[in-house]
Parts: structure tokens; sequence; C-alpha cells
């Protein structure tokens, strides 16, 4: 024991010595497979028309891993790879392990022939300069060449792609995004590997219960985008419904736990058993969104929650509507 501590109070020692402070290193979630999923990853998606700079992503990616995030949502269409690549290579190189860490990318709709599903995770991997993904998912069900026009290419296909890509261990797990629940029947019907892990929305506004529940059956793990939905003014979009950052009724259930509103927000994914995957470039908030393992909310403050779900969408992607494989509601 007394040698324990006093390894203990080098560590720390060291830590203050750097300035640093203790990471917090976010829990794992099995997967069907049998590997480990951190149970909170960070977004690196600049939005829509967002031209990437040079290295803000790198530089949050490191504060990240620096903080305790282990697990690292990219994709090819986010057109940063390379920067998350630099920053994990930074870190390995500072000694955190390439196992300690969970990276996941996706593949883009322009690349849905089966063959050219191995070639593009390549082109990823040479971006992220990585052997190996944890984790490779379809972005979306819907193909389109990158001249616009659309690819009807079957889902089914490109997820054959993706079985020839984990069996080459370029991909340790593989899964879907944006799928809906009949497109992901579809998969195991046909007998195919299950998808380990589906990426969709979910955020007060669009908590989606019964695709949750569906998940929960066939033991596919959720990961959560845009979890914060409509919670900042600032990205809110006209019209979206509440509640905002400075809800009254947010703002009691974050001071009763002191944790922020956002803190919350991420929380209560937490507990719908939904990995979230909040995107931030700004440092103070990096080191407080993954601070969301060590309390619970009540089930009072859980219908409080459940309540602000409208079945809304951030992220429609109407313009894909007339795609076959369109995989929402079409109102
Ligand atoms: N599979 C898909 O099709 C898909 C689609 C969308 C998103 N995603 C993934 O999910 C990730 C997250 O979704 P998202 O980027 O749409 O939205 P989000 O994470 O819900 O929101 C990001 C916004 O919230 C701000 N923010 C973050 N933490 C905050 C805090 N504690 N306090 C105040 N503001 C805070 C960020 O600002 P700053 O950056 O300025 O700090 C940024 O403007 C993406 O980055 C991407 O990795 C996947
Ligand atoms: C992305 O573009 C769509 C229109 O194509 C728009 O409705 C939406 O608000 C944009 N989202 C972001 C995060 O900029
Ligand atoms: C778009 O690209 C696809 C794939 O390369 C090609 O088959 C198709 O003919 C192109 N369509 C147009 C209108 O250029
Ligand atoms: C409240 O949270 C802040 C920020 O995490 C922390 O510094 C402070 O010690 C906490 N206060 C209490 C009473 O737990």
């Amino acid at each position: 024991m007394k040698g324990l501590s006093s390894v203990f109070v080098l560590v720390i020692t060291i830590f203050s010595a750097y300035g640093a402070s203790i990471p917090t290193i976010v829990p794992t979630l099995k997967l069907h497979d049998g590997r480990d999923i951190p149970a909170l990853a960070l977004g690196t998606w600049l939005g829509n028309n967002t031209k990437p700079g040079a290295s803000e992503v790198e530089q949050a990616v490191s504060w990240a891993i620096a903080a305790g995030y282990r697990h690292i949502d990219t994709a090819f269409a986010y057109r940063i790879e390379d920067q998350v690549g630099r920053a994990v290579a930074k870190k390995i190189s500072e000694g955190v392990k390439r196992e300690e860490l969970f990276i996941t990318t996706k593949l883009w709709n322009s690349e849905h022939a089966r063959e050219a599903v191995v070639p593009a995770l390549r082109q990823s991997l040479s971006n992220l300069g990585l052997e190996y993904v944890d984790l490779y998912l379809i972005h979306w069900p819907v193909g389109q060449f990158l001249n616009q026009t659309y690819d009807y290419t079957d889902y089914l296909d490109t997820w054959h792609g993706m079985v020839e890509a984990k069996t080459l261990g370029l991909a340790k797990s593989i899964g879907v995004s944006n799928f809906n629940q009949q497109q992901i029947d579809r998969i195991l019907e046909h007998g195919l590997e299950k998808p380990t892990v589906l990426q969709v929305e979910i955020n007060l506004n669009l908590q989606q219960p019964d695709l949750l529940a569906y998940c929960a059956r066939q033991d596919i793990r959720v990961m959560g985008y845009t979890p914060f939905g409509s919670l900042f003014y600032s990205k809110a979009q006209p019209g979206a419904p509440p509640p905002r950052v400075d809800d009254p009724a947010l703002v009691e259930i974050a001071k009763r736990h002191n944790k922020t509103v956002p803190q919350i927000a991420l929380r209560y994914l937490v507990e719908l058993g939904v990995i979230p995957i909040p995107k931030s470039l700004t440092k103070s908030r990096i080191e407080q969104n993954h601070l969301v393992f060590d309390f619970q909310l009540t089930e009072q403050e859980k219908a409080t929650l459940k309540a602000f779900d409208r079945n809304y969408r951030t992220i429609p992607q109407l313009k894909w509507l007339d795609h076959p494989y369109y995989p929402f509601e079409k109102n």
C-alpha cells in the first residue's frame, strides 16, 4: 500500500510539473463481436460548408486524448482524417498505446460498389497514418457518384465489401450509419454478418425509442450523433423545438448535480445506452464533455428529459429524399 501511494504521489507530481491534469479515462462497453468500445467519442465534423483549416481538428484531438477520450469519430467525407492521424501519431509518440485508442471512420457514398470498399478504406488508412481502424461504418445507405448522379448499388453489396475489409484486418469491427430498422433487418434476413454499431442522430429532440429498443434486442450498439441537437442558440435552426441551454428545467437539473447543461444532455444519452459523439474545437468544452460518468440522473429527471422528444431531425438530408434508399420518414 505504502509503495502504491508513493507511486501515486510521484505521478501527481509529474503531471503537475507539466501543468497537465490527470486524465479521466472514458469507460468502455462491449460490442457483440467481443471487442470493447469507449462509451463516448469526440466528433470531428466541421459542418456542411466549412473548409477545414490546417490544424484545428488536430489540436482538438490532442486535447481530447490528453483529457482521457479514447474514441475519435471521423469520416473520409469530413476531409480531416489527416489531422486526426497527426494527433494520434503525436499521442502515440508520447506514450499512449494504439490498442488503447478506438478510431472510427466511414465509407463515403461515392464508393458503394463492393469492390470499391477496400480501396476506399485503404485511402482512409493512408490519410490517418494507421494500419487498421477500430470501426468502419457505411456513412449512408444512399449511393451517389462524385458527379452527383445517384448510384443505385444495393447496400447489401456494399456490406459484402465491408465484411471483406474486416476479413483483411483493415477494420476490427464494422457497422452502419443512418440505416433504418428495415435496412438493418434486410442485412440480417440475408444471413450476412450483423453490424456491431448503428450511428444515428440522437438528442433531446430526437430520442428514437423504438429504434433504440430494436438495437438493444439485436445487441447492436448505438452511437448518437449531433448529441446536443438544438441546445445552443448559435446552432439551432429557426423553428427548432426547445430546450435551449438556458431552459430552467435543465439548469435546475444541472445545478443539482454540479454539472453543466451540455453535460446533462450527454449523460441522458449515456443512460439511454447510447454512445454520444460530442464535437468541439474548444479546449474547455472538450475537457468537460467527457466528464459524464461520475453521476446518475434520477427517474424524475429522466422523465423531464424524455418529455423534450419531438421526433425533430436536425440532419434530414432532404437532398437525397428521392433516392430509393433514403432512410428517414418522408414528410
Ligand atoms: N454519421 C453521420 O452521418 C453524422 C452526422 C452528423 C454528425 N456526426 C458525428 O457526430 C459529431 C457530433 O455532431 P455535430 O458536430 O453535428 O454536433 P454536436 O456535437 O451536437 O454540436 C457541436 C457544437 O456544439 C458546440 N459545443 C460542444 N460542446 C459544447 C459545450 N460544452 N458548451 C457549449 N457548446 C458546445 C460546438 O462548438 P465548438 O466546436 O465551437 O466548441 C459545436 O458548435 C460530428 O462531429 C460527427 O463526428 C455523424
Ligand atoms: C447543412 O445544409 C443543409 C442544407 O443542405 C441545411 O439545412 C443545414 O442547416 C446545414 N447544417 C449545418 C450544420 O450547417
Ligand atoms: C457519373 O459518374 C458515373 C460513375 O463514374 C458514370 O457511370 C455516369 O455515367 C456519370 N454520369 C454523368 C451524367 O456524367
Ligand atoms: C463542482 O464542479 C466543479 C467543476 O468540475 C468542481 O471544481 C467543484 O469542486 C465542484 N463542487 C462541488 C461542491 O462538488
